[in-house]
């Protein structure tokens, strides 16, 4: 009951902490850097390394939690043949694809940056972002659909 508590909670607050802090680069951050109200490269340089950070730490513990409670509350069968279990593997492409992103998105901030450039990069990085950001939202909603079963009552 107890170990079930701390890493469901540890995996729902990492969770948010991931895809908060990615909507917020790219609604938020970017936007303005695009927009030109920062006038040195550094404070960008910064944010999108503490992303990198937020993203793979989160990336991690998401990672091992999941696997925990996958092991505690399913079987290959259940994660292969219920309709909870295929929102579960959903869920692991989706982690997947929100890490990629945020890697390449860092990628090609930095090297932009790197060129001194500061609105061009972060209008270039813009649509990659926004998409990661939406994968973190589609995330929470498939969190949500397996929390309540919505998928197994339809
Ligand atoms: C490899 C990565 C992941 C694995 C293996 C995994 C696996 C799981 C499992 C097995 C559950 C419990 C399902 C159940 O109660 O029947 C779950 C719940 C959940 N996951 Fe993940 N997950 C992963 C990544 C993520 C990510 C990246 C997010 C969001 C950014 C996320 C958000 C959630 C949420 C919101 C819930 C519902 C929590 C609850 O109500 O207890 N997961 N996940």
């Amino acid at each position: 009951m107890v170990e079930e508590f701390v890493v469901r909670t540890t995996h729902l607050l990492f969770a948010a902490i991931w895809a908060g802090s990615v909507f917020y680069v790219a609604f938020v951050v970017l936007p303005l850097a695009r927009d030109g109200e920062f006038n040195t490269t550094k404070p960008l340089e910064a944010i999108s390394g503490k992303l990198t950070t937020i993203s793979r730490v989160s990336a991690l513990v998401l990672l091992l939690t999941g696997a925990r409670l996958a092991q505690t509350g399913y079987t290959v069968d259940s994660l292969l043949g219920s309709a909870n279990g295929h929102l579960v593997l959903t869920m692991v492409a989706l982690w997947l694809l929100l890490a990629a992103l945020v890697e390449i998105g860092a990628k090609r901030l930095e090297s932009g940056l790197n060129g001194k450039k500061l609105r061009e990069p972060a209008a270039n990085v813009l649509g990659l972002y926004r998409v990661a950001a939406v994968v973190g939202i589609a995330l929470l909603v498939v969190g949500g659909a397996i929390t309540t079963g919505l998928a197994a009552s339809l």
